[in-house]
């Protein structure tokens, strides 16, 4: 494939009066990660959902794999590669571990034709993610940080190009944060998968994975390159500090 995985090109989308995207242009590559860093109200989720496909921009086009896919609806973007996580997890409550993750082998890009091959899928995306010592647990049991992962899993079971991170890591103690964010930098090595994750606050963990970031503001992006140079860049410094240089 030419080009990049995913472009987003002078997209704008309003709600009533509110501009909550304006004219913004991004891409990302196969295999890379990337965080969108901005303050509340910055336009992240907006965003996200015209890349997944819940929203239709008003203005401006989003190219998946080279074809444009503004027009189509979420499930056909998931059927070509791309898998999001939820802010708040949903696991279903009573199915174990494995048999959650193996719901998800049923979606996405290479469908599993059967159980016994969805929970093969399932036990080795548990293995990447470090859950493999769940998998019989029933969902409900596990702690916050777990059904994170579990999240993670679900998501990889459909064999993402591209996965798109909701605040995975919103909340965490400094340590648990670690480990996740380890976790998505060994998904991305093993398995190739291109990682854009929303963060709104843990800039500790964009220092840590990611290799670009774009700063979303009032629904423009107002900075975008490698973590450290961006992070110190007096207009982004601004925004999160409210101080005024
Ligand atoms: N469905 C909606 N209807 C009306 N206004 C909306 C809707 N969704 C978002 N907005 C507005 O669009 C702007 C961007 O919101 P968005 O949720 O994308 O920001 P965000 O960066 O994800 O914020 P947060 O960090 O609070 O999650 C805000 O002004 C918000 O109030
Ligand atoms: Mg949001």
């Amino acid at each position: 494939m030419a080009g990049p995985l995913l472009k987003v090109e002078n997209v704008t989308k309003r709600f009533g009066g509110v501009v909550a995207l304006d004219r913004v242009s991004i891409s990302v590559d196969e295999g890379e990660l990337v965080a969108i860093i901005g303050p509340n109200g910055s336009g992240k989720t907006t965003l996200f959902n015209v890349i997944n496909g819940v929203y239709r921009p008003d203005e401006g086009r989003v190219y998946f794999r080279g074809v444009d896919v503004t027009d189509l609806p979420p499930y056909k973007r998931v059927e070509m590669g791309l898998a999001r996580t939820f802010q708040i997890p949903r696991p279903w409550p009573g199915l174990t571990v494995r048999e959650n993750v193996a719901v998800g082998a049923f979606f996405g890009r290479a469908r599993a034709r059967s159980v016994s091959e969805a929970l093969e899928v399932a036990d080795s995306v548990l293995d990447i993610v470090g859950l493999s010592g769940k998998a019989d647990e029933v969902a409900a049991r596990l702690t916050v940080v777990e059904k994170k992962l579990l999240e993670l899993a679900r998501a990889l079971a459909m064999r993402p190009k591209l996965l798109l991170l909701d605040e995975i890591v919103a909340g965490m103690s400094p340590s648990d944060v670690e480990k996740v964010v380890d976790t998505i930098v060994r998904v991305r090595d093993e398995m190739g998968i291109a990682v854009v994750a929303l963060v709104e606050h843990v800039i500790r963990a964009v220092r840590r994975a990611a290799e670009r970031v774009i700063v979303l503001h009032q629904g423009r992006v107002i900075a975008e390159g490698a973590p450290d140079e961006v992070l110190s860049n007096p207009k982004v410094v601004e925004v999160y500090l409210g101080v005024t240089q």
